[in-house]
């Protein structure tokens, strides 16, 4: 029994082999034949596919939603106001009144501030600022007095004002993401 199986395996193996290495070299002839020429074009493709092709859906998709929001005003102007008056008590001192930061305090108004904020959303900042500011007593303001605070943030990044108020809900500051335009 084991006599007579291993020529037909041993040969069906060779054969296997053989069809293996054909097809190697027939795609090998191709490939290296149209090289010259085909290497170019499917470059150029991919290259101007990706960036429009993949990338535009998905941050249109992104941009509709957080746009929309934010650039309709999501403050009042009363609410920046008072966002002053506390900015200029409480955080002035260490951001400076322009905001443009002192180290190691950073500007919170300005190209550097909108660099790492934007994606990020207002309950992100709302958090980021009640849980950590002032640095030397977090916590120190009212939920409220915090929602104010983001608000003359987003006045001194020339977010304009709105009819509504920052509402002091987790869930809805975090549906308004930060977003130029
Ligand atoms: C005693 C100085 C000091 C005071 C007062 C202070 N901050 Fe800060 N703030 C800092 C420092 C230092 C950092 C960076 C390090 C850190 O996060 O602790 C910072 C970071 C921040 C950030 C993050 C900025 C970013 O883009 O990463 C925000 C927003 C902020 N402060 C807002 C406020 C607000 C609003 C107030 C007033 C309620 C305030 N800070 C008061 C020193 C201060």
């Amino acid at each position: 029994m084991t006599d007579n199986d291993q020529p037909t395996r041993s040969r069906s193996a060779g054969t296997y082999t053989l069809v293996i290495i054909a097809i190697v070299a027939v795609g090998m002839i191709f490939f290296l034949g149209t090289e010259p020429s085909d290497m170019e074009e499917p470059d150029k493709l991919v290259s101007n596919a990706e960036p429009t092709k993949v990338s535009d859906p998905a941050a249109a998709a992104v941009l509709n939603v957080s746009t929309a929001n934010i650039r309709d005003g999501v403050y009042t102007n009363a609410q920046a106001r008072r966002g002053d008056k506390l900015y200029a008590e409480h955080c002035s001192l260490c951001h400076l009144p322009s905001m443009t930061g002192k180290e190691p305090a950073p500007e919170l108004a300005g190209d550097l501030f909108m660099s790492k904020w934007t994606g990020q959303s207002v309950g992100d900042l709302f958090i980021r600022i009640a849980t950590t500011m002032p640095v030397s007593n977090p916590g120190l303001l009212t939920e409220k007095q915090y929602a104010d605070l983001v608000a003359v943030l987003l006045q001194a990044n020339n977010f304009p004002a709105g009819a509504e108020e920052i509402e002091v809900d987790q869930d809805y500051m975090d549906g308004i993401k930060i977003q130029m335009n």
